[in-house]
């Protein structure tokens, strides 16, 4: 297994090409590594052509490295059928496809979608828009002060009405790790299904979809680094098979006379059209890269960070970090208030000493509001980074706040 030390930076030209770059938005998007970078363009140079329909040698050889991108993270999510992968757009278009076919399907009037507070846009709205239609109503599973989920709330919550609980794995804001196989085997004793957001997990720490039994599982390769423009649904293959398409179109049929059609099988019966094709490769090149540095080592690394974070950023007087205040159950990402100093103004500064940083609702708005703030500005944390980084950034918070005295 590969160290995590300071020579990963060095695998990122990015970090090369921008000196004394400190980039701490990886919750956003990640860096790519050099071998992802050359994995694409290699597809470009060497065998680019479409998948799954040219019966020609270069057709073949990105068809095959293609699906052995789904292998490869059907392997990495442990999920023993690859047909249980889908390749879609970003977790957005997942939760989307999930919620126009399985959602539409099975969610009647008067039907409870359990949600939580602490959930991205991405994994809300789409429930909120189905509940409309449907005419179903939304509830919102509460986030304590400590920044976790009140699970005696939940217990209360999880009845017969219920019939899908979307709940995210880990918290783009809080950085709060949710215990999902302990809630997946609640809810399923109520029968009710249950939709992981991993957006935020995956990428930082091992995902055991078999052990963790959720029937739905969505994550963005970009946050892992990968290339944009590729999500991934993993489904159930039971339930996969018994939903209707999504997309209709080429490439996710069997058959079609000038009245009927016969979809493909699954996973293509939702991947119409023409795919992301250097961009599935790209991940492939991505999941090689990480498994040879492991999964566990990341989280241990990021665990590390979030320790000493945790201990520089309460030196900073007047900071006030959201989310869980101890490392245990909490992934490398911290949003933040620093006395009234309005967070574009924090991020503008600290692009200033080089220093990349989100600021806003990061897409999280109703959690802002029960947190009672508009926006906050967020550190988040990858391989790549060091306690380097964490000192610089503490540093130049103390001279920001000195400049807004
Ligand atoms: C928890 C969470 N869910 C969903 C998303 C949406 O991901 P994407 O923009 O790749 O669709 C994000 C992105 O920030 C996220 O952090």
């Amino acid at each position: 297994m590969r160290k995590i030390d300071k020579g990963i930076k060095k695998d990122f030209p990015i970090f090369k090409n921008n000196s004394g770059l400190v980039f701490l938005d990886s919750g956003a998007s990640t860096q790519k590594p050099k071998v992802v970078i050359d994995a694409v363009k290699e597809v470009y140079e060497k065998y680019y052509a479409n998948v799954h329909r040219g019966i020609y040698k270069l057709s073949e050889e990105s068809s095959e490295l293609y699906e052995q991108t789904r292998e490869k993270v059907a392997k990495f999510i442990n999920t023993s059928s690859e047909r249980e992968i889908v390749f879609t757009k970003n977790t957005t278009e997942s939760i989307n496809l999930l919620a126009f076919t399985w959602g539409y399907q099975h969610i009647k009037k008067g039907d409870v979608i359990l949600v939580t507070e602490m959930e991205h846009h991405a994994n809300l709205l789409p429930w909120r828009e189905l509940a409309k239609q449907k005419k179903a109503i939304i509830k919102y599973v509460p986030v304590k002060s400590n920044g976790r989920l009140d699970m005696v709330k939940l217990d209360k919550m999880l009845t017969s009405k219920v019939k899908l609980l979307a709940i995210t794995h880990m918290s783009n804001v809080l950085g709060t790790i949710n215990p999902i196989k302990k809630i997946v085997t609640k809810a399923h004793k109520k029968g009710i299904k249950v939709m992981v957001d991993g957006a935020q997990a995956a990428p930082h720490f091992p995902v055991d979809v078999t052990d963790l039994d959720a029937d739905f599982y969505a994550f963005s390769p970009h946050k892992m680094l990968a290339p944009s423009g590729v999500g991934i649904l993993y489904a159930k293959e039971e339930i996969l098979e018994s939903m209707n398409p999504f997309l209709t179109g080429g490439s996710m049929i069997a058959h079609v006379t000038h009245k009927e059609a016969e979809w493909n099988e699954i996973p293509f019966k939702f991947e119409a059209g023409t795919p992301n094709i250097e961009g599935v490769i790209g991940f492939g090149s991505a999941i090689d890269y990480l498994n040879s540095i492991g999964m566990k080592n990341i989280f241990k690394h990021e665990q590390k960070i979030t320790k000493i974070a945790l201990r520089e950023l309460s030196k900073v007087e007047g900071l006030k970090i959201m989310g869980p205040k101890e490392s245990k159950d909490r992934g490398a990402v911290f949003a933040f208030t620093l006395d009234d100093i309005h967070p574009h103004d924090m991020a503008t500064m600290l692009d200033e000493l080089n220093i990349a940083i989100r600021a806003g609702h990061h897409c999280a708005q109703p959690l802002h509001q029960s947190l009672g703030i508009e926006a906050t500005t967020r550190a988040s944390f990858y391989l790549y980074n060091t306690e380097e980084d964490i000192k610089k950034l503490v540093r130049a918070l103390i001279k920001v706040k000195k400049l807004f005295k």
